[in-house]
């Protein structure tokens, strides 16, 4: 038999090299890639006879009848919003943050929930000992919950347990990286272990209709397989977001396979745990005082529900020739870059000797393009020191050219900011609205003539 070949796998996106390398090749990350022994086919045996021997498969057309997957929602408003409706059965989600963010506390909190309504609900921690997640789960008033916990990382122990008997509603297994397959070689956390783990406990979930939850951690340093290649395997993927210092957490659906990914959960870490927060705009808006320059209120949208958030920016003029900084919290710099090059360019304002910190406010990452007239107006301000009306927001997208363009869902954003109280719109030339008074503007320089009180 021929000596097994060395293979070397990159702990961060799977590719496989056959020496090692210090940069992977496919992903360009540094010193991830590792030794594993593979069990890899011969070309010879893959084309050995491929066209005979298998079992004949059935083929059948869209058109054939299906039945609509069942969901168990949690009672936890939010997470089932994220979620498009509750947990699939006979389906798999990984969930993914950073560590500390609140990962077990939320699958703790909708495991319970669930065994209260009746169903079998399985937690499987490798990361804590059981008593701790009993400690936990008392802390959290969810002590009296049926759930079954167990500590293990082993996968077969696992499915060998859950194969006696009737399979649980829900699987949690937290976390994927501590989990360890003995059908193959290596160390819980490396791409293999993880890949083989998650693969054996998926064919289970799907065989017998459980809900699987895998907990994956997102690390920065490639010691530890990121749930990269996890992504493929599972129909849904949730990430679970949010700053350790700050209070609240957001979860996001990136991938799912039964529902849109433009919703997304809100909650708030307390010493109780997760709660739900019903209106995230009254927690993202700081104070706001009459007459602070360089803040403006932006109605974001967040799948079919608004979010305002405050957009605060600080420019520094630099008396030296010292090149300027560029900071940005909460949005993309590169769009940062391209609004003051347009207000540059077309309107005559130059940042060029000057640092610009732009913040969105509480923490929160904001995606939506509608944000571009927002982040101008706080730059304009701040520049200008003249401040953007209190009761103002702000909203549209700006075009290279300058140009103001219509977003999605004006009416939307507008009904949320005239619900929390605000009176004055600053958008893009054809807005309307009912309850509140707007500024419309075809051009960025518009907006600028407007905040300076020219023209
Ligand atoms: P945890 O769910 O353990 O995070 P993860 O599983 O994502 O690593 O959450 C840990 C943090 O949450 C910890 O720093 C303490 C905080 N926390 C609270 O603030 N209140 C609570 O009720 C609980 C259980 C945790
Ligand atoms: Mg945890």
């Amino acid at each position: 038999m021929a000596k097994p070949q060395k293979r070397y796998v990159c702990q961060s996106c799977g590719s496989v090299a056959s020496r090692w390398q210090g940069q992977c090749v496919d992903c360009s990350e540094w010193n991830t890639l590792i030794e594993e022994v593979g069990g890899n086919v011969t070309p010879f045996q893959a084309k050995h006879n491929l066209q005979s021997g298998g079992r004949a498969i059935a083929l059948i057309g869209l058109d054939a009848e299906v039945a609509l997957p069942e969901r168990m929602a949690t009672g936890i408003a939010e997470l089932d919003r994220a979620m498009g409706g509750g947990f699939v059965e006979a389906s798999a989600t990984l969930i993914g943050g950073d560590p500390g963010i609140g990962k077990s506390t939320l699958l703790l909190q909708a495991a319970a929930e669930l065994a209260r309504r009746g169903q079998r609900v399985v937690y499987v921690s490798g990361e804590e000992a059981a008593d701790q997640v009993r400690l936990r789960a008392r802390r959290l008033g969810l002590g009296d919950a049926p759930v079954e916990l167990a500590a293990a990382t082993s996968t077969r122990d696992i499915l060998t347990t859950l194969g006696q008997g009737q399979p649980p509603a829900l699987l949690v297994i937290d976390s994927i990286q501590t989990m360890h397959s003995d059908l193959i070689e290596g160390a819980p956390g490396t791409v293999s272990q993880v890949r083989a783990s998650a693969q054996e406990l998926i064919r289970f979930a799907k065989e017998r209709g459980s809900a699987l939850v895998l907990v994956g951690h997102v690390t920065k340093d490639g010691s530890i397989a990121g749930p990269r290649v996890l992504e493929h395997m599972v129909d849904t993927v949730l990430s679970f977001e949010g700053e350790r210092s700050h209070q609240y957490r957001i979860l996001r659906a990136i991938k799912n396979r039964f529902g849109g990914t433009d919703e997304i959960g809100v909650f708030s870490m307390e010493t109780g745990g997760l709660s739900e927060v019903a209106n995230p705009s009254a927690l993202f808006l700081t104070h706001r005082e009459e007459g602070m320059t360089g803040a403006t209120v932006f109605p974001a949208l967040e799948g079919t529900r608004p979010v305002l958030v405050e957009v605060q920016a600080l420019v520094v003029r630099l008396a030296s020739g010292a090149t300027p900084r560029r900071a940005v919290v909460g949005w993309d710099s590169g769009r940062l870059a391209m609004i003051l090059a347009v207000l540059e360019a077309r309107c005559g304002l130059s940042f060029s000797t000057c640092e610009v910190y732009l913040n969105i406010a509480g923490g929160y990452r904001v995606q939506d393009p509608a944000a571009d007239l927002a982040v101008a107006a706080a730059l304009i301000s701040a520049l200008s020191e003249r401040p953007v009306p209190a009761d103002a927001v702000a909203f549209g997208e700006i075009a290279l050219s300058g140009e103001v363009r219509p977003v999605a869902h004006a009416p939307l954003r507008l009904k949320e900011a005239a619900k929390l109280g605000f009176e004055h719109a600053l958008g893009p030339s054809a807005t309307k609205s009912d309850g509140m008074r707007v500024s419309g503007f075809k051009t960025l320089g518009a907006l600028v003539d407007h905040m300076l009180g020219r023209g």
